[in-house]
């Protein structure tokens, strides 16, 4: 893990995503003027975070300089059901003073996947500022993670999360079959903030496979092996999730 991980346990799911939300807005205020590159997470979890962003802290955050990325994407188009653009656009996007043209999204709805992966790492070098090892280094990366262990689309086993050269991959979700495009390994650990959002039951297992106590053998899950090199690295977890982690200590927050 990196040297800067940190477990933070919540009362609540509100409490977890207003810790991300206070992030977002303490990291835009260190910026000190210029643009903050922020890659937002998939799936359901931060449907709630997006929404908090824009309904309770709007007026906090520096929008127009943001550089909004997504760290994945189904192989949809932006209005499908289960496109995360569309889930970022619906709550948040579509609500704030974002400048459109520091939306990036990933054309993951074209056949050629593999040229949308490349096309988009191109995007990704040409915005956001290298790091001290010379890759593209995000402000800040929200990330979820699947009972699976998997992270973006990072999944058990696949090619894409032994890509040590790609910033940017096309790949598949072995449970459907469906392809996809992710932000890979050396991408994610460039980042010099990465904040898991862990919230509900569901993940507990998960959870305490990757931040219990004596974890078990075999190959580590995806998610275990974001670690950012220069950068901290934040697990967020409601109680409900940390209850095979949780220690009186680390309750945190609302
Ligand atoms: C995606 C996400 C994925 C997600 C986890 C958790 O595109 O699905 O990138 O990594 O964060 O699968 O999903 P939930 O938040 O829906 O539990």
């Amino acid at each position: 893990m990196s040297p800067e991980m940190t477990i933070r346990i919540f009362a609540s799911a509100r409490g977890v995503m207003d810790w991300a939300a206070r992030t977002l807005v303490e990291v835009a205020a260190s910026a000190e003027g210029r643009p903050v590159c922020v890659a937002l997470s998939g799936g359901s979890t931060p449907e709630r975070l997006y929404r908090m962003l824009a309904e309770e802290r709007e007026s906090e955050v520096p929008w127009d300089r943001l550089e909004v990325f997504f760290g994945d994407e189904r192989a949809v188009p932006p209005e499908h059901v289960e496109s995360n653009y569309r889930l970022a656009f619906d709550n948040l996007l579509s609500r704030v003073p974002v400048r459109a043209e520091r939306v990036h999204r990933i054309r993951a709805e074209e056949r050629d996947l593999s040229r949308a992966a490349r096309e988009y790492e191109e995007i990704v070098r040409s915005r956001v500022p290298a790091g001290p090892d010379g890759l593209p280094s995000f402000d800040l990366v929200w990330l979820g993670i699947g009972s699976d262990g998997h992270t973006a689309s990072l999944f058990p086993g696949s090619p894409a999360l032994r890509e040590e050269r790609r910033l940017v991959a096309e790949t598949i979700d072995p449970r459907t079959g469906a392809p996809r495009v992710t932000f890979t390994l050396p991408l994610l650990n460039a980042a010099r903030r990465v904040q898991f959002l862990v919230v509900g039951e569901s993940k507990s297992e998960i959870a305490k496979t990757i931040l219990g106590p004596g974890r078990a053998g075999g190959e580590e899950p995806p998610a275990a092996r974001v670690s950012p090199a220069a950068g901290d690295l934040e697990w967020l977890l409601d109680r409900a999730a940390a209850s095979g982690i949780q220690d009186p200590g680390l309750i945190a927050g609302s």
